[in-house]
């Protein structure tokens, strides 16, 4: 099978990059370096150090039997590029990572706004399109975010993607089925729930195969593969913008600072680790099932109050837990029920969040402590605009 990997230099697009080169795959991995560009100007860098995508290539392909390709494009500018890369290789999938991901940086300023909409949709716009233009069975795999769900209303198991609806005008009842009300909490979920619509378009116009996996936060460092040279470890964010509430926890209990919450921590949030992101890319590549509609699958193995989650880490660490004023705009106590419903089906393997894990995680952490900018581990961006 040949897979083209949008963002294949990010932290998950490199995890999964590897893990179907390992399966089998012929893999080409599409990015323009954007994220490395962000760490320079935000003045951070990953506590793990990652090697040049040349340099992560080249041992790749040192030691396994398949090899990957790299094509330095930018997707959202260069439409012709990505075109003539597509009708090139003539892949059979095309796996989608490259957006701007980060709630806290979309939020920054009105250039970091602006940047996270047109790069996030132009990026998706210029895919669909071309794929409609190259040839429709290509499979879109795209990695949108349970956020776009909102951290509401969820009072009842949330549905992948759809609700089963029945629509009151006047004196008549329309049974239909619609997308699930998106409720996103920043610009960068806004930008997934409209990629969402973007599907919905191509789809009925084109009749494209698209899937559209709703991941949650994302924890772990390295997987199976990357762990196999150290030239291919993966990327490890702790900064305010980038590095999320768990890598924000497990890097303060390594420094043995206090574990801070935005607000109370009673909001939920979903999670799955680096592995099983990768485990989730594959089997959606392989899954034959009917594509009448776009696929929408919940990638999550499991949801955690942070509350809770810090006071795990603060049992395993001793550190202190503090509170700081939220910058978000939020429910803070939120409810979240969810479950990987689809992608059991296909056969994940969930990976749960266990106490060794994030004494392993910790440890694991510790080894890289003098790379690490202190300053730089509490959110700045905020949401209020005054
Ligand atoms: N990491 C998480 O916890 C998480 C959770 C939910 C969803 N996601 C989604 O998964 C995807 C990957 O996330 P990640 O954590 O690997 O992010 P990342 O920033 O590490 O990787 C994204 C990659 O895309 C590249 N890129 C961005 N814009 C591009 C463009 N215009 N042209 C070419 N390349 C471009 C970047 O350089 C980067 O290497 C994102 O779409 C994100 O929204 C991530």
């Amino acid at each position: 099978m040949r897979t083209l990997i949008l963002g294949g230099d990010g932290f998950c697009g490199w995890a999964s990059a590897l893990r179907l080169s390992r399966k089998g795959h012929d893999v080409y991995i599409v990015d323009n370096l954007s994220r490395r560009k962000i760490d320079r100007i935000l003045k951070t860098k990953s506590l793990t150090p990652i090697k040049s995508i040349n340099q992560r290539i080249y041992t790749w392909n040192k030691i396994n039997k398949k090899k990957i390709k790299f094509y330095n494009i930018d997707i959202s500018k260069d439409f012709k590029g990505l075109d003539y890369l597509i009708k090139k290789i003539k892949p059979d999938t095309i796996v989608h990572f490259a957006e701007q991901r980060s709630a806290p940086y979309s939020m920054k300023s009105i250039e970091s706004r602006n940047y996270t909409i047109t790069n996030n949709l132009i990026t998706n716009n210029n895919v669909l399109y071309s794929i409609a233009k190259n040839n429709k069975k290509i499979h879109l795999i795209h990695l949108g975010t349970m956020g776009v769900y909102g951290y509401d209303f969820s009072k009842y198991l949330i549905p992948e993607g759809y609700y089963k609806a029945k629509l009151f005008i006047k004196s008549n009842v329309i049974n239909t089925k619609i997308l699930h009300p998106a409720s996103p909490g920043s610009i960068y979920h806004l930008t997934k729930a409209q990629d969402e619509l973007l599907f919905q378009f191509y789809q009925n116009m084109y009749g494209l195969k698209i899937t559209d996996l709703h991941q949650g936060v994302v924890w772990g460092t390295n997987t199976n593969e990357t762990l196999l040279h150290k030239d291919l470890c993966n990327r490890y964010d702790y900064d305010g913008d980038y590095g999320t509430v768990l890598n924000r926890f497990i890097m303060q209990a390594a420094l043995k600072f206090p574990l801070t919450i935005h607000g109370s921590g009673n909001q939920v949030r979903p999670f799955i680790n680096i592995n099983n992101t990768a485990d989730c890319i594959l089997l959606a590549s392989e899954n034959k099932k009917r594509f009448n509609k776009v696929n929408i699958f919940n990638q999550l193995t499991e949801t955690h109050r942070l509350i809770n989650l810090a006071k795990k880490i603060s049992s395993i660490s001793n550190c202190k837990i503090q509170h700081l004023k939220n910058p978000r705009i939020e429910n803070e106590n939120n409810t979240l029920i969810a479950k990987p419903m689809g992608l059991i089906e296909l056969g994940l393997k969930p990976i749960y969040l266990s106490k060794d894990f994030l004494i392993k995680e910790i440890e694991f952490v510790k080894k890289y402590l003098k790379r690490a900018d202190k300053k730089k581990i509490l959110a700045k961006s905020k949401w209020k605009i005054n």
